[in-house]
């Protein structure tokens, strides 16, 4: 397609893609190996209907993906207190139930090269295509209202438990209060119990699959200190530098205050 003359305006805020810009109403993203596959994911959800993620536009002149522009804003860090508010929680829980419907009919190439190389996942066999990557630099709000997911780089087969337990991760959320946002800082165990169990409502979660997510929550932890380890190693950038600022040991802070609460959390899921 033809560039279109205007100004490139920088995107910051994600933790690892470079050279995210904004050109008019469109975003342009440098193309990586899964690319194809996220592409085939959004051409399903613009046929769908699924309004709550950008459209795939095709590939510039530059070899970037050109994706439409969600007007509005991704909450991001530090966390502002609209985005931590319980109405901000269920509106994430719907967003994602709503995708979660869209996709499950996707059947997506047997070959789709989803970027599943040290990735955490679960052992349940997959029922979707998973965002897997719902933190507050990836939701889109307008008016206060979460209507728009982005940054569908690790986006792969999964379960719609391990996509709820992965989104709940950061927006419940599911870590150690020194790590945590400072809108969350002043949760105890209780109030973070009751939040899982907003989200699981407003997401519509069965009550068996409510009484997995803690055990699927220490799971992910324990092997997403591995995987994030290994990004760091092999693919550098923006994986190294999250690295070297500490996110493994976050991932154990978080994976002992889960085990320190366990039964504060479990009592209010279900
Ligand atoms: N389609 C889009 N619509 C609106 N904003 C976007 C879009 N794509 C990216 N952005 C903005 O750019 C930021 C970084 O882009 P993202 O695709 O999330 O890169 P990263 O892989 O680094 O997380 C996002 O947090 C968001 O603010
Ligand atoms: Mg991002």
């Amino acid at each position: 397609m033809t560039v279109e003359q205007g100004r490139e305006v920088v995107l910051g805020g994600g933790d690892v893609t470079e050279g995210v810009v904004r050109v008019g109403e469109t975003v342009r993203r440098p193309l990586r190996a899964h690319s194809s596959a996220v592409h085939g994911l959004l051409r399903h959800l613009e046929l769908v209907g699924f309004a709550g993620a950008p459209r795939f536009l095709g590939i510039d002149e530059q070899g970037r993906e050109v994706l439409t522009y969600l007007e509005g804003e991704a909450p991001g860090r530090p966390l502002p207190e609209y985005a931590a508010t319980d109405d901000a929680l269920v509106g994430v829980a719907r967003l994602l139930r709503g995708f979660h419907d869209a996709v499950s009919l996707y059947e997506a190439p047997a070959d789709a090269p989803w970027d599943t190389a040290f990735t955490t996942n679960v052992d349940d066999p997959p029922e979707l295509i998973g965002h897997c990557d719902v933190t507050p630099d990836n939701v889109i709000f307008r008016d206060g209202v979460p209507y728009g997911l982005i940054d569908f780089d690790l986006a792969r087969p999964t379960t719609r438990l391990f996509d709820v337990v992965n989104t709940l991760r950061t927006w419940a959320p599911m870590a150690d209060p020194a790590d945590r946002e400072p809108v969350f800082r002043r949760l105890d165990a209780d109030a973070v119990g009751r939040r899982i169990r907003r989200f699981c409502d407003a997401y519509g979660l069965p009550h068996d699959q409510r009484r997995r997510v803690l055990a699927v929550a220490r799971l992910r932890f324990e092997r997403s200190h591995e995987s994030m380890r290994a990004r760091a190693e092999h693919l550098g950038g923006g994986w190294a530098r999250m690295w070297r600022d500490g996110v493994g040991g976050r991932i154990r802070r978080a994976q002992d205050w889960l085990d320190l609460n366990w039964d504060a959390l479990d009592a209010r899921l279900v």
